[in-house]
């Protein structure tokens, strides 16, 4: 059994990903390709929204928004330390400095409450609050109602970060479309993946998707020999984007086969371990089907038993990022964040594809109850 298993994925739609690649050889436009605009095209429909520029990772897809509002030195960015080192890591890049808030215990995703608190501590340090990036941590949107009208009353930039979260949604708002500007990222085993790295950036602010635009490209003015900024090489390849396009007609599928397994899950298991949240409203895209043992001694127990029957799990996050080595010049320490902090130490996630079978999922569901799989 795999975590996450692309083969099945690939077997359903093999031969249609061959004739785009095919496609792809035979006209030769391998970088900016047409593709790359049919691409960019179908997913600002999907998502909503007026812009869609797609580009290098999910990674370049926080740098860039960031790089196009000026965001540097002296500069205060609220996140929570309870997700991937890239959405701290592209604030750090930049000369600016991640400020942390904590997360709900129940969905794990950013608690905007704790904001404007963050808000004061920063300007304490005199740094100049500029921007929240939330994020949709596996797969479920963040608190957007409140996260919004926090961003507007403090007159900060909201950049979604829906590189887990793409394909969820909130009532008839899909992720990508919250806040100002969002990103997500075609890594292999997001919910939306390529076969390489990619990611793509969505806004309605016209103004805002032209300068992400020219910094996309080198900073480029007219073309890219005019340069009026600084840039990156953050294009996503055409061969990407044509793999892309045909995943993409299968997404919506994927997204309830997914929803269908994590309720499967929910009913069936009837152990003491904390199982997902999901708020009324909310469509969560099941990037991590997580659960919340009693303990780190009882999570330890539960992975061996489950590796001890050739089941895979993984625990996303460890560490909180307010306590990695890379953070340490922010002074912070244990206690800072509880709910960040006691999620890592109990947290671990279970397989979650669109093709798990239903004898994969008795067996997982069979190992947790605490039943012989053999039964
Ligand atoms: C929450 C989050 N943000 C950003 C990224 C970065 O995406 P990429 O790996 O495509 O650069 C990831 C990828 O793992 C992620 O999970």
């Amino acid at each position: 059994m795999d975590f996450i298993d692309l083969k099945k994925q690939q077997g359903r739609i093999r031969e249609k990903i061959d004739s785009r690649i095919k496609s792809v050889l035979d006209h030769g436009k391998y970088i900016m390709g047409p593709e790359v605009f049919e691409l960019e095209e179908k997913l600002a429909e999907y998502v909503g929204v007026k812009y869609c520029l797609s580009c290098s990772s999910g990674t370049d897809a926080l740098l860039i928004p960031l790089m196009a509002k000026n965001i540097g030195p002296g500069d205060a960015v609220i996140t929570t330390p309870f997700t991937y080192i890239a959405t701290a890591e592209v604030i750090s890049l930049l000369g600016a400095e991640p400020i942390f808030v904590d997360i709900y215990p129940e969905t794990y995703n950013i608690n905007p409450e704790k904001i404007n608190s963050a808000l004061e501590s920063a300007k304490v340090k005199g740094l100049i609050p500029k921007a929240i990036i939330a994020v949709d941590l596996f797969g479920l949107p963040a608190r957007y109602r409140l996260l919004e009208k926090i961003a507007k009353e403090n007159d900060l930039l909201l950049l979604e970060d829906a590189a887990q979260g793409f394909g969820g949604q909130i009532r008839n708002r899909k992720a990508g479309s919250f806040g100002h500007v969002s990103s997500t990222s075609f890594f292999p085993a997001k919910p939306l993946g390529c076969y390489g790295d990619g990611g793509a950036i969505f806004t309605d602010d016209y103004e805002m998707a032209q300068v992400m635009q020219s910094i996309r490209v080198h900073g480029s003015g007219k073309d890219k020999y005019q340069n009026i900024r600084v840039g990156v090489n953050g294009r996503l390849d055409t061969i990407q984007a044509a793999i892309l396009i045909e995943k993409l007609e299968i997404f919506d599928d994927e997204i309830l086969l997914r929803n269908k397994i994590s309720t499967y899950y929910t009913k069936n298991i009837i152990s003491q371990i904390k199982k997902p949240f999901v708020p009324r409203d909310y469509i969560s895209s099941w990037a991590q089907y997580s659960l919340m043992a009693a303990s780190e001694q009882e999570r330890q127990e539960t992975t061996s038993m489950l590796k001890d029957s050739n089941i895979p799990s993984m625990i996303y996050y460890k560490i909180p990022l307010h306590l990695q080595d890379v953070y340490k010049n922010l002074g912070h320490s244990i206690g800072d964040f509880p709910f960040s902090e006691d999620a890592a130490k109990r947290i671990f996630s279970l397989p979650m594809h669109p093709y798990l079978t239903i004898q994969e999922q008795n067996k997982i569901i069979k190992v947790l109850n605490g039943l012989s799989v053999n039964e």
